[in-house]
């Protein structure tokens, strides 16, 4: 058994912003499932302790570079065993919004916020806070959590390291006055340390001084190596993947509360036994947004952050023309982000009102309501890390639409006939981030979609894959175990 601190800024059902929720809350369950010793840490952000019935103070530590004591509170992850700290520090996390402010601008301190939370993990590993448990590995996720490695790197007799990158794309610089302010060890400001072109980079923090570096797919992690995808550390990364030190590993799903055979905010339970059931929920999802409830058109789900990242205006720009030329399809999406695009869906829908439905915001029921009531699942990321959307899809028998980047290259399959012919076609997927390509797949989608037979065995064969945690739990154990070798 293996002690392990699983250090992130997000974590399901607590706060959630993105898929690192999803994941901070799975992974760490399978690991304990695994018979692994594991404890959460995050920050006590208002939002967390009002969700938490049951809090309690089990340490006080005093950190370098903050003047006020700053206190560990422990409880249990919702609905599961799993232990949590939560970093209090009331000046840094007691506001609403996690990185930005309610108008969308990010929080001015927020280097100082997630310095402190670094520090208490960093306080954490080595048992400073005198909680009796001194874990063997601390793992930490994304920018929030890189300054966790380098600090640690700094003292003798340390745990390993492993920094798990979600998405290289958010990177926590701030310059290097914010650096200085932080009173951190000025050695750390160093080309091969924390500066980035003249900035602090918390990203770099964590690339450059863990043990092991992870990421969330196999075809992210070849990708982030190369410049179209590395966002300047394209170098550093190429070196740790010659040196054996970056690792590609798929993030499984909650299979538990994303089965549509169980799924209590859906209105038909189904699975590959009772399919038929599935139309069912199309039809209420239909008469929820005021949709002709009709069998025989596709019906096209989006649930996503409205972001560059995602291909919204790829999106937009085909739905429109396919809506324009009057082609069987409806369209109901689910999101928030960029005002731009939060307008272009907007007027999509005010030009199709009785084919396009639009929810500006977030909505885990309807999330579930538009996994299991839709046909198709569009996801034409520029670029995925893993992806979520795409396997929460596969499992309620919503074909992926997706480019074949990241993660999602490594999940769909493209219903080409050879890979139809083999049995293995769960979705569709195009190469290049243009509209003239994703208008070309749409339309291969709907033809497909005239012949119910081969679509109902691409159906099957989706809700066949194998997503849940346990096989990928295991990659990072035995990663894990390299390490301890290691040291
Ligand atoms: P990312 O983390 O880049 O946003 P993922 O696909 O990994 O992408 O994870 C997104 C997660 O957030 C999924 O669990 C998805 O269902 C959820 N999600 C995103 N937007 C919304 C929304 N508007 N309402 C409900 N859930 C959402
Ligand atoms: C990030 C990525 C997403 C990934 C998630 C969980 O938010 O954008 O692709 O699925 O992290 O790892």
């Amino acid at each position: 058994m293996r002690k392990i601190l699983f250090a992130s800024s997000e974590i399901h059902p607590l706060i959630k912003t993105g898929g690192l929720a999803d994941v901070s809350a799975s992974l760490p369950a399978a690991l304990a499932r695994q018979g692994q010793s594991v404890r959460l840490v995050m920050p006590a952000y208002q939002a967390s302790l009002n969700k938490l019935d049951s809090v309690k103070t089990v340490a006080t530590v005093k950190l370098d570079g903050y003047h006020r004591p700053v206190n560990i509170l422990e409880s249990r992850l919702p609905q599961t065993d799993l232990l949590v700290w939560l970093v209090d520090s009331p000046e840094h996390f007691a506001r609403e919004g996690i990185y930005s402010q309610p108008e969308g601008l990010d929080w001015p301190d927020n280097a100082a916020r997630f310095a402190v939370f670094c520090r208490a993990v960093v306080a954490l590993a080595f048992d400073h806070a005198g909680l009796d448990w001194q874990p063997d590995i601390v793992h930490c996720h994304d920018w929030q959590t890189g300054l966790v490695p380098a600090l640690m790197s700094q003292q003798p007799n340390r745990p390993a390291t492993v920094f798990t990158i979600h998405n290289l794309a958010y990177q926590g610089l701030f310059d290097y006055a914010t650096f200085q302010a932080l009173d951190l060890p000025q050695s750390l400001w160093h080309m091969d340390g924390l500066e980035f072109y003249g900035q602090m980079s918390f990203m770099k923090a964590g690339l450059v001084f863990a043990d092991h570096l992870t990421t969330v797919s196999p075809t992210y992690a070849r990708e982030i190596c190369e410049p179209e995808y590395g966002c300047g550390l394209e170098g550093l990364l190429q070196l740790r993947h010659q040196q054996g030190r970056l690792t590609g590993i798929l993030n499984g799903i909650d299979t538990d509360s994303w089965n549509p055979a169980t799924d209590a905010l859906i209105s038909r339970q189904y699975s590959a036994k009772t399919l038929r059931f599935k139309t069912d929920n199309k039809t209420s999802l239909q008469q929820r947004f005021f949709l002709p409830p009709r069998e025989d058109v596709m019906l096209v789900g989006l649930i996503s952050r409205l972001v560059s990242q995602k291909g919204i205006d790829l999106a937009l720009s085909c739905l429109q023309t396919l809506l324009d030329e009057e082609a069987p399809i409806q369209v109901v999406c689910l999101g928030s982000g960029d005002k731009s695009l939060e307008q272009g869906l907007r007027v999509l829908q005010a030009r199709h009102p009785d084919k396009v439905a639009i929810t500006i915001g977030y909505d885990e029921t309807l999330a579930h309501q538009i996994e299991a009531g839709s046909d198709v699942f569009l996801m034409p990321s520029r670029f995925e890390p893993c992806g979520l959307n795409q396997m929460y899809s596969l499992r309620y028998g919503t074909l992926p639409l997706v480019r074949r980047t990241g993660g999602l290259a490594d999940t769909v399959v493209d219903a080409n006939e050879n890979n139809r012919k083999m049995g293995t076609a769960n979705g569709f997927s195009f190469q290049e981030p243009t509209p003239a390509a994703l208008l070309l797949t749409l339309r291969r989608a709907l033809s497909l979609f005239a012949h119910p037979r081969i679509w109902r065995k691409m159906k099957l064969t989706a809700m066949q894959s194998e997503l849940g945690w346990d096989s990928k739990a295991r990659q990072y154990l035995e990663l894990y175990s390299r390490l301890d070798l290691d040291a």
